[in-house]
């Protein structure tokens, strides 16, 4: 499948769908976790990991948290909204410096992860659309 990073106008916010629960149900929570727990991995080598926690313990936190996070919007259990409420997640973000360049690196990493995944196509790119999309909503910081 082909994976495409969308370019956009900084402090646009383009329309997101939400994954299709299929991803979860192929991939099971057990796989979402394994999924993001990669991905985070990849952060700590990447040039952005300056924004991730470097001790292992918080690492393991924010695996938690991401994981939570996307079996929810998969249609999973809301492990999210039970523990941190809701998820207003640009809020959550607003604390890191994250520029266009960093979003990139960061889809880049779900890149790599995703590659490995053998899912349908129209499953895996329902999810790449929503990462692709609302990973602008993140991006606060104009580097033009
Ligand atoms: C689809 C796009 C994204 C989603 C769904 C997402 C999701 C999340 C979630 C659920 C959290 C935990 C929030 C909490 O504390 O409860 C988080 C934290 C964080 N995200 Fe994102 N994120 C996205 C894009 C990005 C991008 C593009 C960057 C920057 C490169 C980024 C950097 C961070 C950082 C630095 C944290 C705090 C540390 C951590 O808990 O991992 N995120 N994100």
């Amino acid at each position: 499948m082909n994976f495409t990073i969308s370019q956009f106008e900084f402090g646009e916010r383009p329309p997101v769908s939400l994954p299709s629960p299929q991803f979860l149900e192929l991939l099971s929570e057990e796989g979402i976790r394994k999924m993001v727990s990669d991905h985070y991995d990849l952060l700590s080598k990447s040039k952005v990991s300056h924004l991730f926690p470097r001790i292992e313990e918080a690492l393991d936190k924010a695996k938690q948290r991401s994981s939570d996070f996307f079996i929810q919007i998969c249609g999973g259990h809301p492990y999210y909204n039970k523990s941190r409420g809701k998820p207003m997640l640009a809020k959550r973000h607003s604390p890191f410096a994250i520029t266009e360049e960093a979003r990139i690196i960061w889809l880049q990493c779900y890149i790599e992860v995703l590659s490995k995944l053998e899912l349908p196509d129209d499953v895996l790119s329902s999810f790449w659309n929503y990462l692709n999309n609302f990973s602008f909503w993140m991006v606060n910081t104009d580097t033009e």
